[in-house]
């Protein structure tokens, strides 16, 4: 007789990534000096790698002492204890290769150096080949990896290749460098990183509206009124001035992560929550949103000026070093998008973000309709029930509703009730890149838009994006510390709506 108890699945265990390694590119790089090299440490730590683990780090120069700058980094961005031990065990696995990545010479060096880590640390020919460098080199990269025969796995390991947004320019381009990508690597082994669904917040968002019986019955064009996606930052640009000018909040952000928040707001629910049926419900969701009505009426964008925030004078956009002074690079963008289908027609999708705002937050608001018929006399002030996923911070949710106020008289007013993620658990959260590096290892795609889903979401933007490039005259303004250009106030008032102050 088989021990019952044996069936239970052990809870205690979490998932740990079998014999692999990391080839990074880019290692000096904003990206892996704040995300990457600390995310793969706290997963060391938690002890989620394998005791093989390895790591090798590509730069195109010779860099004096890379470990100590890897373990400054580690410690400026970690988010558990920096110990001697774990700092050790990733050091014993730790090579470098120097090399130009035109040089077919680096990828044969690389090569050796992956055979070496197979042999002495039982990486067992598993590779993740991790693009921390401009776009421009994605082709190069993969080009030499062919050329050296190491892109594809020998039989019964894998070979994984991880790009980092923006895919691409405009729909054009991404297509041009999905075709650079999957000449060399089959698409199921492309993982390209969004960094919002590696938060924990926005997971969450499936598993409130398809865990819970409460939500389902109202999601949906006959009792949602609008929905407000907000993604607003207080800092700047800061030393990303290359990176950032040219492309611009729309297709920083927009393109990517509030379009994301969008699909999994707005899809239809997946037989499983599978990679494919994920996707499948993600893209078809994308394939039925535009922007509501000519580019004219439904989309903003603005720049930051000089101005005070928080009692600190911030230079305007065009100001910051290395940026133009007639740069036309948005700061903020705003679209108003319809989402084709018979769940949403007719509910307008607004979406927002914008860098130097008042208030760093990034929210979904799902605002209801109001009720066909209040038989309250006194009703003033009270505004439509509205269901708030707080992305970040004070991750949660909170439902905001009418209530009645103590006293002698049928008085209303809006309350709120509220879920907390620091109240209600005491689990850690990952950070977003920790959770994306370690499926990576696993080979665990779901947290991994597509390349349809990538090509959708251009389309959408682009419409907005060639319509300023052809208006400049269309640029706002807006002052740091605040919501934003007056456009964008007014595009949304003249539907009757304004825009949250979360
Ligand atoms: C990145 C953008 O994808 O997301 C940055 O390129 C932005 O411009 C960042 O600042 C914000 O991420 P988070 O996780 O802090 O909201």
């Amino acid at each position: 007789m088989t021990n019952p108890l044996r069936a239970v699945p052990d809870r205690r265990l979490e998932k740990i990534a079998g014999p692999s390694g990391v080839v990074l590119f880019g290692i000096t790089g904003d990206l892996a000096r704040h995300k990457i090299l600390p995310s793969i440490y706290d997963l060391a730590n938690r002890g989620l790698l394998p005791p093989s683990f390895s790591l090798i780090g590509v730069a195109r120069r010779h860099i004096e002492n890379i470990w100590d700058k890897v373990t400054d980094f580690i410690r400026a961005g970690a988010n558990t204890e920096v110990t001697d031990a774990t700092l050790a065990q990733l050091r014993s696995g730790f090579r470098m290769v120097e090399g130009l990545y035109e040089e077919p010479s680096t990828y044969a060096e690389i090569g050796r150096v992956m055979e070496e880590l197979d042999e002495h640390r039982g990486t067992a020919g598993n590779f993740a080949f991790y693009m921390a460098i401009p776009p421009k080199l994605f082709e190069t990269v993969a080009d030499g990896l062919a050329g050296a025969g190491i892109a594809r796995a020998p039989e019964g390991s894998w070979r994984r290749v991880v790009i980092e947004k923006p895919f691409g320019h405009d729909i054009a381009s991404a297509r041009e460098l999905n075709g650079a990508i999957t000449r060399v690597f089959p698409e199921n082994s492309v993982f390209r990183i969004d960094h919002y669904l590696g938060k924990e917040t926005v997971q969450n968002i499936l598993a409130l509206r398809f865990a819970n019986e409460m939500f389902e019955p109202i999601w949906n064009a006959q009792h949602v009124d609008h929905v407000q996606i907000t993604m607003a930052e207080t800092a700047g640009i800061g030393s990303r001035a290359g990176y950032y000018d040219g492309v611009g909040a729309a297709r920083d952000v927009i393109q990517n992560h509030l379009l994301q928040l969008l699909a999994l707001t707005a899809m239809e629910e997946p037989i499983s929550f599978d990679a494919a049926a994920l996707r499948a419900e993600k893209e078809k969701v994308l394939s039925a949103t535009h922007l509501w009505s000519t580019a004219a009426e439904s989309s903003i964008r603005a720049q930051y000026t000089g101005g005070w925030q928080g009692g600190r004078w911030i230079k305007a956009y065009r100001d910051e070093d290395n940026i133009p002074k007639d740069s036309t690079t948005d700061t903020y963008a705003a679209l108003k998008l319809a989402v084709d289908t018979r769940r949403w027609a007719g509910v307008p999708f607004y979406l927002r973000t914008g860098k130097r705002l008042g208030k760093r937050v990034s929210e979904i608001a799902i605002v209801l309709k109001k009720p066909s018929f209040l038989p309250f006399p006194e009703q003033a002030g009270l505004e439509r029930n509205a269901l708030v996923m707080r992305v970040q911070p004070h991750e949660g949710a909170t439902f905001k509703f009418a209530s009645k106020v103590p006293g002698p008289n049928m008085k209303l007013r809006d309350v709120t009730m509220d879920f907390a993620y620091g109240h209600a658990f005491t689990e850690y959260s990952p950070e977003a890149y920790e959770r994306l590096i370690l499926d990576v290892l696993l080979g665990e795609p779901p947290l991994f838009p597509q390349w349809r889903e990538v090509e959708e979401s251009w389309r959408i933007l682009d419409v907005a994006e060639a319509y300023w490039e052809a208006h400049p005259e269309t640029l706002e303004f807006y002052s740091p510390g605040t919501w934003g250009p007056a456009g964008a106030e007014a595009m949304i008032e003249t539907d009757g709506y304004a825009w949250r102050r979360p």
